[in-house]
């Protein structure tokens, strides 16, 4: 059996979580070989306005023997942003050291992104984002709070070790799916933190001979996006650059309710956890509207790392069959159908894949 921590958390969460959990409830029902056990911690900003917590101070010690976590989305405006994201989500990444923020960014036949004139072999690429320190790793100080002296500090953290697996974690994708590897980066105005990541990225680029390679500037990266996307396969960078180039990715793939992520523990000391890259959507929470493609191709994602990857295939397919019938539609793409009749659609179109099922043992 494998083991599921599911934390909904705020607005939107919650929906699209209730759909990627009604497929995963599916494939256990259909596939012998496969069971899950879910557990739900409903850690959030509304139990913080109740417990003054984010998440229990032995919150990491609950989690850690589960295969996986599932997670929805946090935040809400009744508590301050940092206090959600800070507490909760930035310290599970960084205590199971998640260091690898996988993120597909891939137009899917039938949806219409805003650039004229791309085709869905025009957008594919995979952004490998930094997980666990760079502009993220909440080193700094507030010193002299409500005088006039006052300063903030917000300290960068990029180390030898922490560049080096992450960005030899992007060649090693690179060289399986045969794609180049783009470092993005601002070493002209970051004469210290840049500069070295440069040059670890060309240290570590140069063992990788036949894997063909650019080094852009994060501002030139974010035009390229939009100019010319085919020119990018995989893409490295640090936290907080490919956190804003992967929400332009997802407006270039038709939406933030489509785009996925992985936060990967490569070497399993830790659970990863699986979810959309958007937030809570509180504009659109209690809706129905949210679409939840993005969480289920996340959901996708995380049958590929429990060892099912039949079935994280056979879950993509389907979220791309119904992309390509474009009969369901939720309100981000111009229709009227709601959360759960998407989630119900990509049910439907779901096939099992007849070589995973396989007796239990
Ligand atoms: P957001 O991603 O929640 O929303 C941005 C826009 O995208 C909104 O117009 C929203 O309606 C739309 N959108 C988001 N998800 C959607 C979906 N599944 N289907 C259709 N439309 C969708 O980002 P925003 O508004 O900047 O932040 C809202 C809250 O979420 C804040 O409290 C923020 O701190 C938090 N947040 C949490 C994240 C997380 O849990 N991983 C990531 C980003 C923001
Ligand atoms: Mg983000």
């Amino acid at each position: 059996m494998k083991k599921i921590a599911v934390i909904p958390g705020d607005g939107v969460g919650p929906e699209v979580v209730r759909e990627s959990r009604k497929v995963l409830d599916h494939i256990a029902s259909v596939d012998p070989a496969i069971e899950f056990g879910f557990e739900e911690f409903p850690w959030s900003a509304e139990s913080y306005l109740k417990s003054g917590e984010m998440m229990p101070p032995d919150g990491l010690d609950m989690l850690s023997s589960f295969d996986a976590l599932l997670f929805g989305a946090i935040g809400s405006p009744l508590v301050a942003d940092h206090i959600t994201l800070r507490e909760l989500l930035l310290r599970i990444r960084g205590g199971f050291d998640q260091y690898v923020n996988l993120r597909p960014v891939r137009l899917l036949e039938g949806i219409e992104s805003p650039l004229v004139g791309v085709t869905t072999a025009d957008i594919d690429m995979i952004f490998v984002r930094e997980g666990t320190e760079g502009e993220y790793a909440g080193v700094g100080a507030r010193l002299y709070p409500g005088s006039d002296r006052e300063v903030a500090l917000q300290t960068a953290v990029f180390s030898r070790h922490g560049m080096e697996r992450v960005i030899r974690w992007a060649f090693e994708l690179a060289t399986r799916e045969g794609r180049s590897v783009t470092s993005v980066s601002k070493g002209n105005a970051l004469n210290y933190s840049a500069v070295f990541w440069d040059q670890v990225f060309d240290e570590v680029a140069a063992q990788y001979p036949t894997v063909p390679t650019q080094r852009l500037l994060v501002d030139a990266a974010a035009m390229f996006m939009v100019m010319d996307p085919k020119r990018f396969g995989v893409v490295v960078a640090s936290n907080l650059f490919a956190d804003i180039l992967t929400d332009l990715g997802a407006a270039i793939m038709g939406g933030m309710g489509f785009a996925p992520s992985a936060n990967l523990n490569p070497e399993r000391t830790f659970p990863s956890m699986f979810e959309p890259i958007h937030g809570s959507a509180p504009d659109i929470a209690g809706q129905g509207k949210a679409n939840p493609i993005g969480s289920l191709w996340s959901t996708s994602m995380m049958l590929d790392h429990l060892g099912y990857p039949q079935w994280g295939d056979a879950l993509m397919k389907a979220i791309e069959r119904v992309m390509a019938q474009q009969c369901v539609r939720t309100p981000d793409l111009g229709g009227q159908s709601s959360t759960e009749e998407m989630g119900d659609a990509v049910l439907a179109a779901l096939e099992a894949p007849p070589a995973s099922l396989t007796p239990k043992l």
